[in-house]
């Protein structure tokens, strides 16, 4: 028997799925290897971590935009990005970040604490639009669905005429970046894994 593909739509996340959105990029992200360096522990405490950390992010930052694809039953994907000059928390954010890091242990907060500075030592003096978290379901990878949120990026982008900017710490994510324009202006070391920095020009 023939099985139906679910169809695939992409639409803003709002604030009745804000917190699904945030477990799934806690699910997502947990085998990025930052992740592992920062958190340890097994694949369900990283995941669950991570997800409270994005659930303060995405409830404290009105500034942020997020996107997701919709499968009918459920968020797949989930994309976000800060316009230009918001890509740094605000005070409030960065404490309530705080405070949920520091439930985690004070070795796991001061690694989070630490890769946090050192990507946001990155981040261009220039006007740019912050991309990121993005993450699809694990189970998802490989289908396209990453794709559809990199495509209305880059479109949304070059109507705009901005620049992007994005870091990851995952190296099959450097090439799936660069099909959308992306560029790596720079690398570095954090938590003892390859972190990359990535521009993608004005049009
Ligand atoms: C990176 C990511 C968002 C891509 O989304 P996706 O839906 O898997 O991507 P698509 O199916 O549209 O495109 C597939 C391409 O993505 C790349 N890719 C990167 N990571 C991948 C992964 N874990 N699994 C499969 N493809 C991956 C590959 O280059 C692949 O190209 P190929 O088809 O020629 O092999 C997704 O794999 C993911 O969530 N990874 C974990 C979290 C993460 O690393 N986020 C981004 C860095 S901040």
């Amino acid at each position: 028997m023939e099985m139906s593909q679910p169809y695939l739509y992409v639409r803003p996340v709002t604030s009745a799925d804000r917190d699904a959105a945030a477990a799934l990029l806690g699910r997502g992200m947990a085998d990025n290897p930052v992740h592992l360096m920062a958190y340890g522990g097994d694949d369900r405490s990283r995941a669950h971590r991570h997800a409270q950390l994005m659930r303060a992010l995405l409830r404290s930052s009105p500034s942020l935009q997020i996107e997701g694809v919709d499968r009918g039953e459920a968020l797949a994907g989930v994309a976000a990005w800060a316009p230009p000059g918001r890509c740094r928390p605000s005070a409030t954010t960065r404490l309530r970040l705080l405070g949920r890091a520091s439930t985690f242990g004070l070795g796991t907060a001061s690694r989070l604490l630490s890769w946090n500075r050192r990507w946001a030592g990155h981040d261009p003096d220039e006007p740019h639009v912050h991309l990121g978290p993005v993450a699809v379901d694990r189970h998802l990878r490989g289908q396209g669905i990453g794709s559809l949120l990199l495509l209305r990026h880059a479109q949304r982008l070059d109507a705009a005429g901005a620049e992007g900017y994005l870091e990851t710490d995952r190296p099959e994510a450097v090439g799936f970046y660069e099909r959308f324009g992306y560029a790596v202006v720079d690398e570095a070391d954090v938590l003892g894994v390859p972190s990359w920095f990535m521009r993608r020009p004005a049009a």
